[in-house]
C-alpha cells in the first residue's frame, strides 16, 4: 500500500524542492583525502554552495584529514582558494568566514593508532564545544587501498550516542570479487543503511528529472515500452582526456570509470518500473531488477576504442598513449559502445545502445528514447520523406533540458513535413543556476537519505556485467589507437548500429 505519511514525505528527496527540506542535525563531517582533487574541485565548493543557501546544520564542524602536513590555518587558506576557483557562486567573505571557522585539519596517514587517537580526540573536543551529539559523517575521498585501514579504525571507535554514516567514493572495487570483499569489510563495522556509495550522476538534477518526467506525467508511461519504443541511446561523451589521472585510468579504462557506474545507473533509471513510492528501498529494488535483467552482450555487440592524436576545439591534443604516465603500448580503452538488452516484459528485444568515451567531439550526456515510426503516414511520398520517428531526448548535460522531436508541416502550399523540437530548458524555465550533484549528495548523507546512492546489490550486478565483458576482451587485441581525438569514436561503433539499420544520433 502506498503511504503519504508526513515523515515518509520528509525523507523523500524527489518530492520536494531543496529549499523546503529539513536542515540536517548538528554533526561533524570528516573528509579523508582532504588534500586531494575531489575535495578541492567538488566537495568544498559544494559545502560553500550549501553555506550560501543556509542549508548546512546549525552547529557543524568539518574535519579535513590527509597525509600532507598542515594546520587549521593552512587548510582554511587552501580551501578558500578552492572555493574561489571552483564554486558556482561568487566568493562572499561573510559566508566564507562563517564556514572557515568550522574547518579543522588533521595531518595523519592512519598507518598507526596515533592517527586514530588524534581524530578521536579532536572529534570529542568538537562534540563538546559545538554540541554535536556524536553525530558523524565520514567521507572516504581516498584511493581504495586506504579504505580497510580507515574503516577498521572508525568502526572500532564508534560513538554510540549519535549516528554514524560512511560515504564511499568510487571506484567501489575493481571487479565483482573485490567489490564483495570491500562490502564485507564495510559490513564488519557498519550497517548497510549507514553506507552511502556515491555515484555522483544520481545527484545531477537532470538525472533525477528522468524520474519526474516518467512518473509525474501520465502521458509517457503507457508508451514507455517495447510496443512503442524502437530503441534507446545513451551517450556519455567527454571532450576532455584523462587529465592527470593516468595511474588510476590505466587500471580502470572507460568500462570501469563510466560504464560500470554512471552509464548503468542512467540505464537503470530509464528502464525501471515505477516504484510504489520514493523511499530509498523502493527505488533501489526497482533499479536492481533492471540490472539483473541485463544480459551479457555477445562480443560483437561491444566495441572498444582508444583515442589517438587529434583536435579538440581547434587545439591539437596528444594520443592516449602519449599522455604522461600512460604505457607506450597501453591497451586501456578510452571508449566503449555496446548494444544491451533488458530481458523483461517491458523491454524484451528493444536495444539499448550505449556509448561513452574521452576525447570525443563534444561534451554531452544524453538519453534518447527513439519511438517507432508512425504506422501509416497518409502523405504523398515527397512529404513523407521529412517524417522522422519521434525522439524524446533528456539532455543531462550541458544545455540541461528535455526535447521532443515531432514532425510538423512547413508553412506554405502543399504538404511538406519537417522535424521540429519542443524544448524545455532548465535555465530558461526555472531561471536559477543548477545545483552541483555533490551539494545534493552531501546534504542527503547528513539527512540519512540513501535514495540517490547505490546499494551493494546494485554495485554487484553492475560488476557482474562488466566482468563478463572484460573476460571476453582477453581473447582478442584490437589495434589501438583506433579513433582520432575530436571524433565520435571508432568506425566499429557506427557499424554496431548500421548492422541493425540504425544510426547514432548526431547532436
Ligand atoms: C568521474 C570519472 O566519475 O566522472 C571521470 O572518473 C569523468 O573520468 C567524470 O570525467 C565525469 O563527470 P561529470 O560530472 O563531469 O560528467
Amino acid at each position: 500500500m502506498s503511504t503519504t505519511a508526513p515523515d515518509r514525505q520528509q525523507e523523500n528527496p524527489l518530492a520536494e524542492g531543496l529549499a523546503l527540506r529539513r536542515t540536517p542535525d548538528p554533526c561533524a563531517l570528516v573528509i579523508f583525502g582532504a588534500s586531494g582533487d575531489l575535495t578541492h574541485k567538488k566537495l568544498m565548493p559544494a559545502l560553500y554552495a550549501l553555506a550560501v543557501r543556509r542549508l548546512l546544520p546549525p552547529r557543524f564542524a568539518i574535519v579535513g584529514v590527509a597525509r600532507t602536513g598542515g594546520d587549521d590555518g593552512s587548510f582554511r587558506e587552501d580551501m578558500a582558494n578552492a572555493v574561489k576557483q571552483h564554486a558556482r557562486d561568487p566568493f562572499r567573505q561573510d559566508v566564507w568566514d562563517e564556514l572557515a571557522a568550522q574547518l579543522h585539519y588533521l595531518a595523519t596517514d592512519f598507518a598507526d593508532s596515533s592517527g586514530e587517537d588524534k581524530l578521536h580526540g579532536l572529534l570529542g573536543e568538537l562534540d563538546e564545544k559545538e554540541e554535536l551529539g556524536g553525530k558523524r559523517v565520514f567521507y572516504l575521498a581516498v584511493p581504495p587501498p586506504a579504505f580497510p585501514t580507515i574503516v577498521e579504525a572508525l568502526g572500532k571507535r564508534r560513538d554510540e550516542r549519535g549516528w554514524t554514516r560512511l560515504v564511499v567514493e568510487k571506484p567501489f572495487g575493481h571487479d565483482l570479487a573485490s567489490a564483495k570483499e570491500l562490502t564485507a569489510t564495510l559490513l564488519e563495522y557498519f550497517k548497510e543503511e549507514e553506507i552511502f556509495r556515491i555515484d555522483h550522476y544520481l545527484g545531477k538534477e537532470t538525472v533525477q528529472n528522468m524520474l519526474a518526467l516518467r512518473f509525474a506525467n501520465g502521458i509517457f508511461e503507457p508508451i514507455w515500452n517495447r510496443q512503442f519504443v524502437d530503441h534507446v541511446q545513451i551517450t556519455v561523451a567527454e571532450s576532455i582526456g584523462i587529465e592527470a589521472r593516468a595511474g588510476y585510468y590505466e587500471q580502470a579504462g572507460a568500462i570501469r570509470d563510466i560504464f560500470q557506474n554512471h552509464l548503468l545507473q542512467l540505464l537503470a533509471l530509464t528502464a525501471m518500473e515505477p516504484p510504489i513510492d520514493f523511499t530509498s528501498a523502493s527505488v533501489h529494488n526497482e533499479k536492481v531488477k533492471v540490472l539483473r535483467a541485463l544480459h551479457t552482450p555477445a562480443p560483437r555487440s561491444v566495441v572498444r576504442g582508444q583515442y589517438g592524436r587529434g583536435f579538440i576545439e581547434g587545439e591539437e591534443v596528444v594520443a592516449y598513449r602519449e599522455e604522461a604516465g600512460v604505457a607506450a603500448e597501453s591497451m586501456t580503452e578510452t571508449f566503449v559502445a555496446a548494444k544491451l538488452y533488458v530481458d523483461n516484459w517491458r523491454w524484451a528485444d528493444t536495444p539499448f545502445y550505449v556509448r561513452m568515451g574521452k576525447r570525443l567531439a563534444r561534451h554531452e550526456t544524453t538519453i534518447a528514447i527513439q519511438f517507432k515510426e508512425a504506422p501509416h503516414p497518409p502523405f504523398e511520398e515527397s512529404a513523407a520523406e521529412g517524417v522522422r520517428p519521434n525522439v524524446l531526448v533528456v539532455h543531462v548535460q550541458p544545455d540541461e533540458g528535455v526535447s521532443l522531436a515531432i514532425g510538423a508541416k512547413v508553412p506554405g502550399q502543399g504538404m511538406t513535413i519537417r522535424t521540429v523540437h519542443m524544448d524545455f530548458l532548465y535555465g530558461g524555465t526555472f531561471r536559477t543556476g543548477m545545483p552541483e550533484a555533490y551539494e545534493r549528495l552531501i546534504l542527503d548523507t547528513m539527512l540519512g537519505d540513501s535514495t540517490l546512492f547505490t546499494r551493494a546489490d546494485e554495485v554487484e550486478e553492475q560488476w557482474l556485467l562488466v566482468d563478463s565483458i572484460v573476460a571476453a576482451w582477453q581473447r582478442d587485441k584490437p589495434s589501438f589507437p583506433n579513433y582520432p581525438s575530436g571524433t565520435w569514436g571508432p568506425p566499429s561503433a557506427e557499424e554496431l548500429l548500421h548492422r541493425d539499420g540504425r544510426a547514432w544520433r548526431r547532436p
